[in-house]
């Protein structure tokens, strides 16, 4: 399916590899597609199981909805940007009753994971490479979690966000950084391997980008957080059974998978995450 791709935002640049190397043998290997429609085959094909693996994005997203508890709100629009399956609007109206009678709208690539969506009443389907729908000009509240760092330029579409806010609406955002898979990144680095991990942004580039286009912080922590799977097998399967192991680089070979492996320190899946809520200036710097 060709999603809507509207023209809001020059051409992004060629994008990083994904995430997980495909086995030998795996129906999901590379392949020279968009990185995008990779990225939608795979959510797709695990979109069954993935809210019983999502505990981190479910643990996460609570504590969102949580800290946007007492968020005062301007009129407008609201959504989850690469809402999946809703873990975040689901915590943001568990905690934002008042959400109700508007709930966020669902953007997602994956319309097999929209249609596991209990909004899916306002869910479309959407690729945010191509930046965001009109009827978001002026919004409210924009949420995101585990979604930007999938995008091609993750920086260029934060600015866009926040540029997309309204007047004192708000930006809510998780996001892993780099820093993440350190376990993964020794063990590519000790078994002489490329690592196929995907290549996260850097916090202070997010947190500079959203602040240049007006965003104000109110709350921005890196938070580490540890996964459960404790040898790299197991947490390249993980990630897979997540959907997380679209890849623009082939996939390892069984010779240099089986060195990775080896090399794999006895160590949890490592995430550091940037949280971030801020709201959009009032007043133009300097008006
Ligand atoms: C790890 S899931 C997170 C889903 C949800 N936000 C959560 O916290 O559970 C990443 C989501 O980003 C979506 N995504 C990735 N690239 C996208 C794109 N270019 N446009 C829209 N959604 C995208 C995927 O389809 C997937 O639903």
């Amino acid at each position: 399916m060709t999603l809507p791709r509207p023209s809001a935002l020059p051409s992004a640049p060629p994008c990083s590899p994904g995430l997980v190397p495909a086995e030998p043998g795996s129906p999901e290997l590379f392949s020279p597609e968009p990185f995008s429609s990779q990225v939608r085959d795979h959510f797709s094909r695990r979109a069954a199981s993935y809210d019983h693996q999502a505990r981190l994005q479910q643990g996460v997203a609570w504590r969102l909805g949580r800290l946007c508890r007492d968020l005062p709100l301007p009129p407008g629009p609201s959504a989850d940007l690469g809402a999946g399956s809703g873990l975040l609007s689901r915590a943001l109206l568990a905690h934002r009753p008042d959400l109700q009678v508007e709930p966020p709208r669902q953007l997602d690539l994956c319309p097999e994971l929209l249609a596991r969506n209990p909004l899916a009443a306002s869910a479309r389907p959407w690729d945010l490479n191509g930046g965001l729908p009109p009827e978001l000009d002026g919004a409210a509240l924009l949420g995101s979690s585990f979604a930007l760092h999938w995008l091609d330029d993750p920086a260029a579409q934060l600015r866009h966000w926040v540029g997309r806010l309204a007047p004192g609406g708000w930006l809510v955002l998780v996001v892993p950084l780099a820093g993440s898979f350190a376990s993964w990144q020794a063990a590519a680095a000790a078994a002489a391997v490329p690592c196929t991990a995907l290549p996260l942004p850097a916090g202070p580039t997010l947190v500079n980008a959203a602040c240049s286009a007006g965003l104000e912080p109110h709350h921005c922590r890196q938070l580490r957080f540890s996964q459960a799977p404790c040898d790299g097998l197991a947490s390249l399967r993980w990630l897979r059974q997540l959907g997380a192991s679209a890849s623009r680089q082939p996939p390892l070979g069984g010779g240099q998978l089986r060195r990775l492996l080896a090399h794999w320190p006895a160590s949890p899946l490592q995430w550091q995450l940037l949280l971030l809520i801020g709201q959009k200036q009032r007043q133009a710097r300097g008006s």
